[in-house]
């Protein structure tokens, strides 16, 4: 029996890849696997109001408040969502939404809110699933979350537990799969249990090129079959760095990912450029700081410019100096937002 009205909220963690995402088949099937950081502080929180429809054929009204402010432009985002999973949830077509959603960080500040704010969709419907039938199994909860989360945007689909999540069928990993995400819960290295992330501001814009686009330049990208491989033995690298702690091959591989990701930019037809002036000047600062200092801080990046700063807790006050003094410059209105790896989505 299906409740006549019912309000449901979830909160919901951004993420950062440290092996990329970068090309899909449809229905967002990823063509390599994956493997992120999951946040804490950057996270989403999504209160999601459902109210019975008089008839099941009626038209689905859906009302999106984003901090407070009416935001129709997410409707066709979050209509084509329900189209998508309506196969699997039903009863979406049930009700009307309504959707009202706070992130923790500024809005347009370049860091994607699609992760963080689909999946804590995806939480909230799998909150009505438990309350429909209370006999489903958190596990379940957990898989299927990530499995919506990535209908509506591939990379959510990493963001519902913590601390690492890995997204994509791997020939090392038995459970892996394309349709959702799983937490890694090998033994992980200590020194990579609060890893902090220091995310420089430094283009805050909307970006010049929506992933869904840089996505499909992927097919019959000249370099992709060669990029798909390597990023399965990256992934495969990755996973025994997280368990040695091998803090070199952990900086070398990270970095290479997101300078291969913008290469793979760079290379498209139409090419394209989404690092800019300060996103080269910050990443030289590092290399020189880490040169100097040998403290072990390495970069990365997303489909942007801004940069992320990943290191041990331990060099946290050390490192924060060198932002506030040498990197703070070029970032815009030198804005940096502090962040570590978290535990992925809560259900309220
Ligand atoms: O989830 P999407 O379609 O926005 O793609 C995200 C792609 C990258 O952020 C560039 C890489 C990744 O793995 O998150």
């Amino acid at each position: 029996q299906l409740p006549q009205k019912i309000e449901l909220k979830s909160t919901s963690p951004s993420n950062i890849a440290l092996v990329k995402y970068w090309g899909k088949a449809d229905i967002q099937i990823p063509k390599n696997t994956s493997i992120s950081f999951t946040l804490s502080n950057c996270y989403t929180a999504t209160q999601l109001q459902l109210v019975a429809k008089t008839k099941v054929e009626e038209k689905t009204q859906i009302k999106v408040e984003l901090d407070g402010v009416s935001t129709p432009s997410f409707h066709p985002k979050i209509e084509k969502f329900l189209k998508l999973i309506e196969e699997y949830c039903p009863y979406v077509n049930h009700y009307h939404f309504s959707i009202q959603t706070q992130n923790t960080f500024p809005h347009s500040s370049g860091i994607a809110s699609s992760a963080s704010g689909m999946s804590a969709l995806a939480m909230c419907l799998m909150q009505l699933e438990k309350k429909i039938d209370p006999e489903v199994s958190h596990d379940f909860i957990l898989k299927k979350a990530s499995f919506l989360a990535r209908l509506g945007s591939g990379s959510a689909s990493r963001s519902i537990q913590g601390k690492l999540m890995l997204w994509g069928k791997h020939a090392q990993v038995n459970e892996s799969s394309d349709l959702y995400a799983i937490a890694l819960k090998q033994d992980l290295h200590p020194i990579f249990k609060d890893y902090q992330d220091s995310i420089l501001l430094v283009d805050k814009g909307q970006k010049k090129v929506s992933s869904t686009l840089g996505h499909s330049l992927m097919n019959g990208h000249p370099f992709a079959e060669k990029r798909f491989e390597q990023a399965q033995h990256n992934c495969s690298d990755l996973l025994e760095i997280l368990k040695s702690g091998n803090l070199e091959a952990f900086m070398t591989l990270v970095e290479s990912e997101a300078l291969t990701l913008h290469a793979m930019m760079m290379s498209s037809r139409p090419y394209f450029m989404l690092m800019t002036t300060n996103t080269l000047a910050v990443l030289n600062a590092i290399w020189e700081f880490r040169k100097t200092t040998r403290i072990p801080v390495c970069f990365t990046l997303d489909a942007g410019a801004n940069v992320h700063l990943l290191y041990p807790k331990q060099h946290q006050k050390n490192v924060v100096h060198f932002i506030d003094q040498s990197l703070k410059q070029y970032c815009e209105n030198q804005q940096v937002i502090h962040d570590e790896v978290g535990k992925g989505a809560e259900i309220i």
